[in-house]
């Protein structure tokens, strides 16, 4: 997939693992701004048709993270937005490099233990397994959410209204609000 190189939009991207707060804290943050609020994963269950297990059991992972940047490019038209990013998103390089082009990305930290806690069973995340495992798989994407990240907030332990305060100021301050 070829995306071409600049600026496509101007949003507030959230990106971060399964459990770091993403939906609500981008809840927050879309009543704080008066933005509408996107979530990717909502956008590919309805382009798809399909629930995520669905797409995962019919099309694999690649076909799902495939699907992700699909989404990415086609909410480069929609008016300036708070976008809550599947956990996985950061895997593809392809998508990565897009969320540098569709905005100003928030990385929200969070330990794999808090996650799986604030997460408990979920069915509907076809990754999500015990804690040793969610350990690995963060550590593997650590750098890629360093990478894409323009902010980093540290979550643990917080209220999502805090972290949305947090954000809202440190965008203030950076003038992207
Ligand atoms: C995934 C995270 C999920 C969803 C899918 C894959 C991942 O989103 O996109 O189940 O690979 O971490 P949330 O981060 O909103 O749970």
């Amino acid at each position: 997939m070829t995306t071409g190189g600049s600026q496509l939009a101007n949003h507030i991207l959230l990106v971060g693992f399964m459990g770091s707060g993403k939906s609500t804290v981008g809840c927050e943050l879309a009543r704080m701004t008066g933005r509408p609020l996107i979530d990717t994963d909502d956008v590919i269950e309805r382009m798809a048709g399909k629930a995520i297990p669905e797409i995962f059991a019919g099309e694999g992972e690649e076909g799902f993270r495939e699907r992700e940047c699909e989404c990415l490019l086609r909410i480069a038209d929609e008016q300036p937005s708070i976008v809550s990013c599947g956990g996985g998103i950061v895997t593809t390089e392809t998508c990565r490099e897009l969320l540098g082009r569709l905005g100003f990305t928030v990385f929200l930290e969070v330990d794999a233990g808090e996650a799986v806690e604030r997460i408990g069973a979920s069915p509907e995340r076809p990754l999500l397994k015990g804690v040793d495992e969610m350990r690995a798989l963060l550590a593997q994407r650590l750098p890629w959410y360093r990478e894409v990240a323009d902010l980093r907030i540290d979550t643990s332990g917080r209220e999502p209204a805090a972290i949305a305060d947090e954000i809202i100021a440190a965008l203030r301050e950076r003038g992207v609000l």
